[in-house]
Formats: C-alpha cells, structure tokens, sequence
C-alpha cells in the first residue's frame, strides 16, 4: 500500500514531529510504501495568485502543482499531519490544498453537482491543538475542525476518511505525549 504523508510544522522539536516519526516507522514496519512531503522543508509556496487561477481554467497546471498532484494520483492513502492554528490549517497547508486540490484535478462540476476525483483513496487527518480537549468538545470546535477538513477536504473530492485524531493540551507531559503516539500507532494498524 502507498501512503503520502503532507506534514506541515516548522519545528523539527514538535509533538507533530514525533508524531510524523511514529506514523512513518510504524507503516514502513507493515511494509508499506511511504513518501513524506514536509511542506516547510520543500519551501511550498502557498499563494494561490490570478494568473494560476487562468491557467487551471486553460486547463494547465504549473509544475510545483504537477508534482504534488502526482504523489496524490500515485497514493493509496492521504495522512495530513498539522497543528490547529487558529482554528484550521496552518497557512502553507491552507495553501498547498488552495493549489493542489485544484478544480479538474481533485473535483470538477457535472450537471448540477460536484464529481470527485479523488475516490477508492483512504484519508486521515492527526491533529494537536493548544486548547483542552473537552473544552473544544463542549464548544463544538472539535467537530467543526472536523467538518471543515475530514468532511470539507477529503469527502468533497471523494476521498474517505478512516480517522480524525485531535490532541488537546499540547504541550503536555512527557507521559500523555507516549499515550498519544501510541493512540497513532493504534490507528493505523486499525485501518491497515
Ligand atoms: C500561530 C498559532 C496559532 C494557534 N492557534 C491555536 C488555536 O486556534 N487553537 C488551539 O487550541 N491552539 C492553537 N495554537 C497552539 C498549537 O495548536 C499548539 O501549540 C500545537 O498544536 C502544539 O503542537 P507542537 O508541539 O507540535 O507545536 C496555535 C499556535 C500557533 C503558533
């Protein structure tokens, strides 16, 4: 099976880091197919400008685009890595899906609904936020930030999420840090 990991955080010293480290060893020990785009270190450049906008509508893809769209086409499954900054996805992944997920590549408009592009692919989305968790549940954050990626993300281009994982109060304790990793590991021999 091949994965591709988008991993967004600029910090090598990052709960998302080990985070990306315990999902990579642990599907590469499954044997499968890994590739990692860390958006940071690819210095991605997120803005999605009016002259892309005319190309896509010429239907032609700059080649920055063509390449990642590429791992997508390649890919089993889709895992996004990232820490919830204000309240959704960090700019450079904001702009990664701006540009990527382009109309004609990831969706397009048939009759009167929406087609996706993107079926028979597996998504999965970890988080980690600042906030508690149970204060995001009780105000019904979590479930929006569900709604806007797992739902808004992935299911709008066909692609079907297996797992939404959200961890509050980061940073924490070195304890609740292990339990963490070890709720990702869980996960994904859950789901592969
Ligand atoms: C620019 C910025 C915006 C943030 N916005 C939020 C937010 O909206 N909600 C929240 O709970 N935490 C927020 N945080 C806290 C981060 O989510 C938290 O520090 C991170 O998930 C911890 O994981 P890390 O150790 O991998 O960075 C924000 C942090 C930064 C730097």
């Amino acid at each position: 099976m091949k994965h591709l990991i988008v991993y967004a955080h600029p910090q090598t010293e990052s709960f998302n880091h080990a985070i990306l480290e315990t999902t990579v060893k642990t599907l590469e020990k499954k044997g499968h197919q890994v590739n990692v785009r860390n958006l940071y270190d690819l210095d991605f450049q997120p803005v999605l400008r009016q002259s892309e906008l005319e190309s896509i509508r010429r239907g032609e893809t700059l080649e920055d685009v063509k390449q990642e769209q590429e791992y997508i086409t390649q890919a089993d499954s889709i895992i996004l890595i990232y820490p919830i900054w204000w309240t959704g996805l960090p700019a450079i992944l904001k702009g990664y899906i701006d540009r990527v997920f382009a109309y004609g590549f990831a969706y397009s408009y048939e009759g009167n609904g929406i087609k996706q592009h993107l079926t028979e692919k597996k998504g999965i989305i970890i988080n980690t936020h600042g906030t508690p968790k149970e204060i995001y549940d009780q105000m019904s954050m979590t479930e929006a930030l569900k709604l806007t990626s797992s739902t808004g993300i992935f299911e709008f281009t066909g692609i079907e999420p297996m797992e939404h994982l959200l961890f509050g109060s980061i940073p924490d304790e070195e304890l609740e840090m292990k339990k963490n990793l070890h709720t990702v590991e869980n996960s994904l021999h859950r789901i592969f």
